[in-house]
């Protein structure tokens, strides 16, 4: 008879105590702790059944280089998808997809179900959120209600383990959401750590035995965290975010954890009347609109993973009514806005200390890269003085602390992506200009921030008053 447990765990990071308290040591969230009560250490339905309990048996070892299993991956035919899994759904991997309530996870899986439904696989899509008839609806919406998409409502992840293992086992299969999933053996509510992080432990089971594709949807909490276990993260194989922003149509699917592909690649995507529509050209979406005239606009001529991605950063710098002057970002790191504030009072002699600084990354994307450096200036120095760049330009190039311009990777590949979208120059690091090939596009090399700024303060409205009343 397994001795009855009870510990307390954090709702938000999963961590565990022995008692409750207040704060969870671990994730800092307060009143996130909340007790649940487990009869058996393992999972699922108590001990294992007889015959699964580990009593020394010798299994066989295997070599490094058999055969993989035929077809180990089954693309979608979705392009953006397929890039971001790394070209395709993977046997027996998991994978969870995080994202907002009202994103469009369940229009995507919809869409890649059907997709892969289509190439003659056995698919199969569990919704513990919405009916059949509104999941129907929503196929309906889509154009995909024909499509061979075998569909469940159900919750209880026995129940749903045993309908799978019926028949030709499924290629794919989606859990609409772990959330919502719930396991006999365990006693806590739905939605709890320990209630998601077992049912996933069932789900994952299956997914490596019976060979399917498994895609656990996962809700995000409001800071950006798949909300529940972070332990889950650990144990699926893949973790991708579905992010977009409400202002704006398209929508971004990030790998963050891939054990099989690259997970620095990203798909966009464009929410329309008829779902989700793939965007092959993601630069000319994201400067779409673009107002080049006024000061504080600067593009950046990114990468992500394989693929460069023109962006706009958007800065406005002014005067400041508060003691501490506010520093707000939006889709960049804010300790890199305040590195790279530092290094412009220090090197390039700005003063910004009366000024509150907000900075934006058009479109609702999130930059991670360090060599957006230059083009965030750029944007900083552009609102301060009045001065708008020049709006065919592109900005490239990390800034170190001693305000030094340092190289990027794929110089190529950006200049190329910028001059395909009619820009004529491009700003860059001098350290990394040699062994360059020929553009058709004009390099602008600078060697450290005060090159940039000197750049940009050439074009400020009081000098070019001051120019004219020379002349004059
Ligand atoms: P949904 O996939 O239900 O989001 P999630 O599963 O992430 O919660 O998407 C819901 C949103 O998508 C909803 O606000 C309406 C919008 N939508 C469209 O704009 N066009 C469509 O064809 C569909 C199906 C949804
Ligand atoms: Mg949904």
């Amino acid at each position: 008879m397994a001795k009855r447990t009870s510990s307390f765990a954090c709702q938000a990071c999963g961590a565990v105590y022995t008692r409750w308290q207040g704060r969870c040591d671990a994730c800092g969230g307060w009143s996130t702790i909340a007790e649940e009560s487990a009869t058996a250490p393992l999972p699922g339905g108590g001990s294992l059944p007889r015959g699964q309990r580990g009593k020394g048996r010798i299994f066989a070892l295997e070599g490094l280089s058999g055969s993989p299993e035929d077809a180990p991956r089954i693309a979608s035919g979705i392009a953006e998808l397929d890039r971001v899994t790394g070209g395709g759904f993977v046997r027996g991997s998991v994978i969870l997809l995080g994202g907002e309530p009202g994103i469009g996870k369940s229009t995507l899986l919809m869409q890649a179900c059907a997709a892969v439904a289509g190439l003659g696989h056995r698919v199969v899509y569990i919704s513990g959120e919405e009916a059949v008839g509104q999941v129907r609806l929503r196929a309906e919406r889509l154009g995909l209600a024909s499509a061979a998409v075998e569909l469940a409502a159900e919750t209880n992840v026995e129940d749903i383990v045993a309908t799978l293992s019926q028949g030709a086992p499924p290629r794919l299969v989606i859990i609409d959401s772990i959330q919502t999933m719930w396991s006999e053996g365990i006693e806590s509510a739905p939605g709890t750590v320990t209630q998601v992080r077992g049912a996933a432990q069932i789900l994952i089971r299956h997914a490596k035995t019976s060979g399917a594709a498994v895609i656990l949807v996962g809700h995000v909490t409001k800071d950006g965290q798949i909300a529940g276990p972070r332990v889950v993260e650990h144990m699926v194989d893949a973790v991708a975010s579905f992010e977009g922003d409400g202002a704006h149509h398209f929508r971004i699917l990030r790998a963050m954890k891939n054990r099989f592909g690259p997970t620095d690649e990203i798909g966009v995507f464009e929410m329309t009347g008829a779902g989700l529509a793939e965007v092959p050209n993601p630069s000319a979406l994201f400067l779409a609109g673009r107002d080049s005239t006024s000061p504080g606009t600067a593009v950046f001529a990114g990468m992500e993973g394989t693929r460069p991605l023109l962006v706009e950063f958007q800065a406005l710098v002014a005067p400041t009514s508060l003691g501490t002057p506010r520093r707000a970002v939006v889709g960049w790191d804010q300790n890199r806005l305040s590195m790279l504030i530092a290094v412009l009072e220090t090197h390039a002699g700005l003063k910004l200390g009366a000024y509150d600084v907000f900075l934006n990354v058009a479109g609702g994307l999130r930059i991670v890269e360090p060599s957006a450096d230059a083009a965030a200036a750029a944007a900083l120095i552009s609102s301060l003085t009045g001065a708008a760049l020049p709006a065919d330009r592109v900005y490239i190039g990390e800034v170190a602390l001693t305000g030094a311009l340092r190289p990027v990777s794929q110089t190529s590949a950006r200049l190329k992506e910028a001059a395909k979208l009619g820009f004529h120059s491009a700003f860059l690091p001098k350290a990394g200009l040699d062994g360059q090939g020929r553009h058709d596009i004009n390099l602008e090399a600078g060697g450290d921030i005060t090159d940039l700024v000197a750049g940009i303060a050439v074009n400020t409205p009081q000098k070019r008053k001051a120019q004219s009343a020379d002349q004059g």
